[in-house]
């Protein structure tokens, strides 16, 4: 059955923390009549008399507001109001477990007394919407969650409930601002569009919806995370680098600050090949020099040469995968980057060194090469011109795209394997579920 979507919605916040009271007093001020559920009994007296114990901005009042209102009610338990919701927000903690991984122990409580509530709702009820806030471990979902709440519930998904994913992404101190006007949101789904766009909790958001599979939902929540700790560390290495030549920390972060163009913008966050060409690799290391020169360890700047070396061993090792040598292979693209004909610290020119050591016959082309000075190939690798691509094609087993020239990939076979570099596409056919041996963007 269907989910049904209707205004306004009855739901029950699972979990009454940090995340669940946003949510919960967030979902009531829309005008939903929800169902808050904490375990903890004391707890509950507390936001029953509107105190919050922490601050956080608004989140007292609007807690005080919407149970004047009879929007909000509190309870410890949620199984006997199970009959009626038509959507769980389940919003408890998730923390740091033995070897890094997040404790999903208390998650699967709460979901062992969804399941069993579950049982108990009528045949001819829609499927009830469980939607886990919580962060949870990459796989979880899938591996954990959803097989938990199958089988204390004795239901496929589809028929007594239907699980989702929709991480939060809210900072403590400015919770509900961040609540309210997110960059985006993410629902994670068992099936493309099954949760109906949550029900339509999210209708009169400005925020733009990503709906994704269970894992890119889980992953993006952590990436971000990781991403936000990256820059951290970062800030700081340079902080410490300041200090050390005697500037300003703050100084030099507004000098770096001001660059929204390369600095503070999607350049170089695509996944794709390693850095190279004349600038990058000899300026870390120079600033690296630097440093150590001053008895100063900059470990995240330390590794990043190891990490790009590490990058172009991966990609030598997905070729192997996909064509063992001698290939032969056909690589589009030498210089270092698209637009260009310089070859100096070129990536794709370090990967056909090492295929080439590796036993492989390559060919390469480079529309932009045409025009400049003899090459110093690795012995072997030969690089032709435009017009030798369409017959290189032919004789290749699989073409490595460095580059994305869009007039010459109307030249490749349809039927020939492409491993596309430049947007780190390394799916087999088989992996990409394609019928043909193709499986860059033509599948
Ligand atoms: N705190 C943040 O800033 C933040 C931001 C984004 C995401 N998250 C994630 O959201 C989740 C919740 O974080 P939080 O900070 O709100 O946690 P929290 O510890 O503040 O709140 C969790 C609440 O859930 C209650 N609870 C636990 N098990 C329960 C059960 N079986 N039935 C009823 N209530 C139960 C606890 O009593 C507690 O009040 C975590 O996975 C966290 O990683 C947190």
């Amino acid at each position: 059955m269907r989910l049904a979507r209707k205004t306004p919605l009855a739901i029950a916040v699972l979990g009454l923390g940090r995340v669940g009271l946003v949510t919960a007093t967030s979902l009531a001020a829309a005008g939903h009549h929800v169902l808050g559920i904490d375990r903890r009994g004391k707890w509950l007296a507390e936001l029953a008399a509107g105190r919050l114990g922490w601050r956080e901005p608004g989140l007292e009042e609007l807690l005080r507001r919407v149970q004047a209102q009879g929007r909000l009610r509190l309870q410890d338990a949620l199984e006997p109001a199970l009959a009626d919701l038509d959507l769980v927000a389940i919003c408890v903690e998730t923390p740091a477990g033995p070897e890094g991984r997040l404790d999903c122990g208390p998650l699967l409580v709460a979901l062992a007394s969804l399941a069993s509530g579950l049982r108990a709702r009528p045949a001819d009820a829609p499927p009830l919407l469980c939607v886990v806030r919580s962060t949870v471990p990459i796989g979880a979902t899938e591996e954990l969650l959803l097989p938990s709440l199958v089988q204390g519930a004795r239901s496929a998904p589809g028929e007594k409930f239907e699980l989702a994913l929709n991480p939060e992404f809210l900072r403590e101190g400015t919770a509900l601002a961040d609540h309210r006007s997110p960059s985006r949101i993410v629902i994670g789904e068992r099936l493309p569009g099954v949760t109906r766009r949550l029900l339509g909790i999210y209708d009169a958001t400005q925020a733009p919806i990503f709906e994704v599979g269970y894992r890119e939902a889980e992953t993006i929540k952590l990436l971000d995370n990781a991403f936000h700790a990256l820059k951290v560390a970062f800030a700081n290495e340079f902080g410490r680098l300041a200090l050390a030549l005697d500037l300003a920390p703050a100084r030099l972060a507004e000098l770096f600050l001001a660059d929204g163009k390369l600095n503070l913008s999607a350049a170089y966050l695509r996944p794709g090949m390693p850095y190279g060409g004349p600038c990058l690799p000899k300026d870390l290391r120079a600033l690296l020099t630097a440093a150590r020169a001053r008895g100063l360890a900059l470990p995240l700047l330390e590794a990043v040469e190891a990490s790009n070396r590490l990058h172009l061993t991966f990609l030598v090792e997905r070729i192997r995968a996909l064509v063992p040598p001698p290939g032969p292979l056909l690589l589009l693209g030498l210089s270092f980057k698209e637009g260009v004909e310089d070859v100096r610290g070129s990536p794709p020119l370090a990967l056909l060194t090492a295929l080439v050591a590796d036993g492989y016959k390559v060919e390469v082309v480079d529309p932009e090469l045409e025009r400049a000075p003899v090459l110093a190939l690795p012995r072997g690798a030969r690089l032709h011109g435009r017009a030798t691509l369409a017959r290189l094609a032919a004789e290749a087993r699989l073409l490595v795209l460095a580059k994305r020239p869009a007039d010459l990939l109307g030249m490749v076979p349809p039927e020939l394997p492409i491993l596309d570099l430049v947007r780190l596409e390394l799916r087999t056919p088989a992996e990409a579920g394609c019928a043909a041996a193709s499986f860059d963007a033509r599948c």
